[in-house]
């Protein structure tokens, strides 16, 4: 299991998917960037998500709210005074946060404490210091180093969800603060779980202000003007995708949980009274939206929240199979009318709908759809990636992505560099790139040509050889059957569409 998410995390990088931030400077902490495969795949994800949403659904409309927003929202939205996470409301969830914490902050403290011994080193050695022989030969540097190591592997596989294991943890490595010997830890600080920022450029005029920890917020101080706007009748929803941003203190599982992320979030507004109708219906709607991707039903289940957050009456999270185990990928929630009497109290403004067949004005209710695009974009990206044992005893890396979400369509390859094949090969891409993202691939034999587009998960490679001169026929050759078939260049565009489109 281990070792199959430090596959992924690795592939990831090699083929051009997800890099660490700014890692020529060795990274920022749980903040990654998407590279030249991974922007398509995740973008194909959210479009897949919109489509459903928007497209599909004619009281459905889209928003696009800014990051920023006027920060009396998160005074009404509960995220100012809350402890750290509003989501994170009861005794055991936050026991298991500071454990969390304490074990995270140990970790960071060994660090801290290998890296000054490196430098001490450094400035007593001069030019002759080697890091990497005094890492390895040093003792203590070695102990502080390998201490942290384990603690950071295993709050990676997600033991650390569970209490009592962090409590064994403690107890077994014996952990006192390494700064100063003591064994009190307590004393766990509290978090501000929103970064903070500040509008206006002189010092004491600047506002402060926070990024937003969550899209949903965007959507609901704007839900009287798009009603208003777009003459929208109860039940009506509206849907956002866009990035949020969290101080996560246990933030080491890769995509899974990060600084920077990015959110899609469907707020629904109902008639009092009958969101119970309504949140049913959302959460077998979203199973299925999962499911017909095609990753296995066996990964997906329900986790029906006992205890509940102040502004919710039922809520439900829908769990993937992770290379770490089952985890949250998306939430459902009874929102009550929590968030807009609280933007009423807050603004001063009547956050009201006038209901003209009960002929009455309310307050609605929301059911909300919040799903991470990073988590989603880890959940297809695991589950696809595939180490495949062939007829011959010989092995591939593949990609298994669902077509329809493949960054790249078809790759088109010439047989050989010369006698034209290029240039047919080029024509062919001019052709198809109107309606798919086409790849073009002369390096290297054919066959390792194709284990890379497999590796890449493009779901068709086309291959242009000397008959295609005679007759304007090309191989095309099926990623997950590996099967080839000679076809006409004019047929192409249908075969291809019928397998990727939406
Ligand atoms: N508006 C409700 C809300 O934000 P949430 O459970 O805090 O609810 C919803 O977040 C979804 O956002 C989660 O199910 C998860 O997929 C994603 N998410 C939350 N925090 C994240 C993080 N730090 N990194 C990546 N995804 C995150």
């Amino acid at each position: 299991q281990e070792d199959i998410f430090k596959n992924v995390i690795s592939h990831a990088k090699e083929y051009g998917f997800i890099f660490p931030s700014s890692e020529v400077y060795d990274g920022l902490s749980a903040v990654y960037d998407y590279a030249q495969n991974g922007v398509e795949l995740k973008k194909n994800i959210r479009e897949y998500w919109w489509k459903s949403m928007v497209q599909m659904n004619d009281n459905i409309v889209g928003l696009d709210a800014a990051i920023l927003m006027h920060p009396t929202t998160w005074k009404a939205s509960g995220h100012v005074d809350a402890f750290n996470d509003p989501l994170i409301d009861n005794k055991d969830s936050k026991k298991r946060y500071r454990a969390d914490v304490l074990v995270e902050d140990y970790a960071e403290k060994l660090n801290v404490k290998a890296k000054k011994e490196i430098e001490k080193a450094r400035t007593r050695f001069g030019d002759a210091f080697n890091e990497q022989e005094f890492i390895t030969t040093n003792a203590r540097v070695v102990e502080y180093l390998a201490k942290e190591r384990e603690i950071l592997e295993r709050l990676a596989k997600g033991m650390s969800e569970d209490l009592a294991d962090v409590k064994a943890l403690i107890e077994e490595l014996e952990i006192a603060d390494p700064e100063t010997g003591s064994r009190n830890w307590t004393d766990v600080k509290q978090f501000n779980l929103m970064f903070g920022t500040k509008l206006g450029a002189s010092a004491d005029s600047a506002m402060d202000l926070y990024l937003r920890p969550e899209t949903a917020q965007g959507i609901f101080v704007n839900f009287l003007n798009v009603q208003k706007s777009g003459r929208m009748k109860v039940p009506f929803g509206i849907a956002q995708t866009g990035k949020a941003f969290r101080n996560e203190i246990v933030a080491r599982q890769f995509i899974f949980r990060m600084r920077e992320f990015e959110q899609m979030e469907m707020q629904f507004f109902v008639r009092p009274g009958e969101e119970m109708k309504h949140y049913e219906y959302w959460k077998e709607t979203r199973l299925k939206w999962h499911l017909s991707l095609g990753l296995g039903q066996a990964n997906y289940r329900f986790h029906d929240h006992e205890k509940l957050a102040h502004y919710a009456n039922a809520a439900a999270d829908i769990e993937f199979n992770f290379p770490f185990g089952f985890k949250e990928l998306e939430g459902i929630h009874s929102r009550t009318d929590f968030d807009l009497k609280a933007h009423e109290q807050h603004s001063g403004r009547k956050l009201q709908y006038f209901d003209a067949e009960l002929n009455k004005n309310y307050v609605p209710y929301v059911v909300e759809t919040s799903l991470g695009l990073d988590r989603m974009f880890l959940a297809v990206f695991a589950t696809s990636l595939q180490e495949e044992v062939l007829e011959d005893g010989s092995s591939r890396t593949v990609l298994k992505l669902p077509s329809v979400l493949a960054p790249t369509k078809a790759a088109v390859l010439p047989l050989v560099k010369k006698d034209g094949l290029p240039d047919i090969a080029h024509q062919i891409i001019d052709d198809l790139k109107w309606d798919f993202n086409v790849a073009y691939d002369e390096k290297d034999a054919v066959g390792r040509r194709y284990r890379r587009q497999d590796a890449l998960g493009t779901p068709f490679c086309i291959t242009v050889d000397h008959q295609t001169i005679e007759d304007q026929t090309v191989t095309i050759r099926h990623r997950d059957s590996m099967k080839q078939d000679r076809v006409a260049i004019a047929d192409l565009k249908s075969i291809i569409e019928n397998e990727v489109s939406m």
